[in-house]
């Protein structure tokens, strides 16, 4: 895809997350239908309606590209352009009027992000970024943070819905890392942990079992944005969601070689 379509595709992404960014805004207070798709895995009326009205730019401003995005999940493995869309990415917060969740789209392109646009409407807050053009917020530029020890660092992370079936929950790496750092916050988005990495309101973030929609557009803000992201074992970044490890780049080796030993059990649950 050619310069001038990228960046129409990232003007594109701001106006669809932003008219989904509205409709939370409004929607808000008014109260929602909520349903359950798993036990802890919650979908409202909102993700709903804001993927309906993205969906509708996305297609009268670049017809025929595919859309794998979160509520309607059409089996998609495009070779060529792909939108990547969670239309309300914290659906837990959102659910509880807890004032942390986002809207998140990315363009794809064989597998690597080109433009990605996440928005927070309750600050106001736009992050962008195109693929080697730098990453912005409400249009100006952001850099990651200059923390460089472990013992300064403010991170976030994640458990996944399933954490209740499947053996690996991320609850030791978890008390590791709080024992080793000023804190861990768990916000409820993981577009918005990756936004925070990327103007270095954090200094690192990591979960497990997430989905391209949770992290495409987020993974490639902070790479704009001068920091790193690669799976929790090192790997080279694939944007599937699996696994992801995205840092300010001074602490990436070290979060590596912490994420990789877990606290003593008696540490934890002592
Ligand atoms: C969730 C959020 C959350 C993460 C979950 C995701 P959703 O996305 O990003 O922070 O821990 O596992 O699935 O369901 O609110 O779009
Ligand atoms: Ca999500
Ligand atoms: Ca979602």
């Amino acid at each position: 895809m050619d310069e001038a379509k990228v960046e129409k595709a990232l003007r594109v992404a701001r106006e669809a997350a932003r008219r989904a960014g509205e409709i939370q805004r409004q929607r808000l207070r008014q109260g929602h239908r909520v349903e359950h798709k798993g036990t802890f895995n919650l979908v409202t009326e909102v993700d709903r309606l804001c993927e309906e009205a993205i969906l509708e730019i996305l297609r009268a401003e670049f017809p025929g590209v595919p859309v794998l995005a979160e509520e309607s999940r059409p089996d998609t493995r495009a070779e060529g352009p792909l939108w990547v869309v969670d239309p309300l990415d914290g659906t837990t917060n959102y659910a509880h009027g807890y004032p942390m969740f986002c809207c998140a789209i990315a363009l794809v392109e064989g597998g690597r992000p080109l433009a990605g646009a996440v928005y927070e409407p309750l600050r106001d807050e736009m992050f962008s970024a195109r693929r080697g053009g730098g990453a912005t917020l409400n249009g100006a530029p952001i850099r990651v943070s200059r923390t460089a020890e472990l013992s300064n660092a403010l991170l976030a992370t994640g458990f996944p819905y399933d954490r209740h079936q499947q053996p690996e929950t991320n609850l030791d790496r978890f008390c590791a890392l709080t024992l080793l750092t000023r804190g861990v916050r768990r916000g409820g988005s993981a577009a918005m942990d990756l936004c925070l990495t990327a103007c270095g309101r954090l200094d690192g973030y990591w979960e497990i079992r997430l989905r391209p929609w949770d992290v495409t557009a987020g993974a490639l803000i902070v790479e704009e944005a001068g920091g790193r992201v690669t799976d929790v074992a090192g790997r080279p970044y694939d944007y599937s969601g699996a696994s992801t490890l995205a840092t300010n780049g001074l602490l990436h080796e070290i979060l590596l070689a912490a994420l990789a030993q877990p606290a003593p059990h008696g540490r934890c649950f002592g």
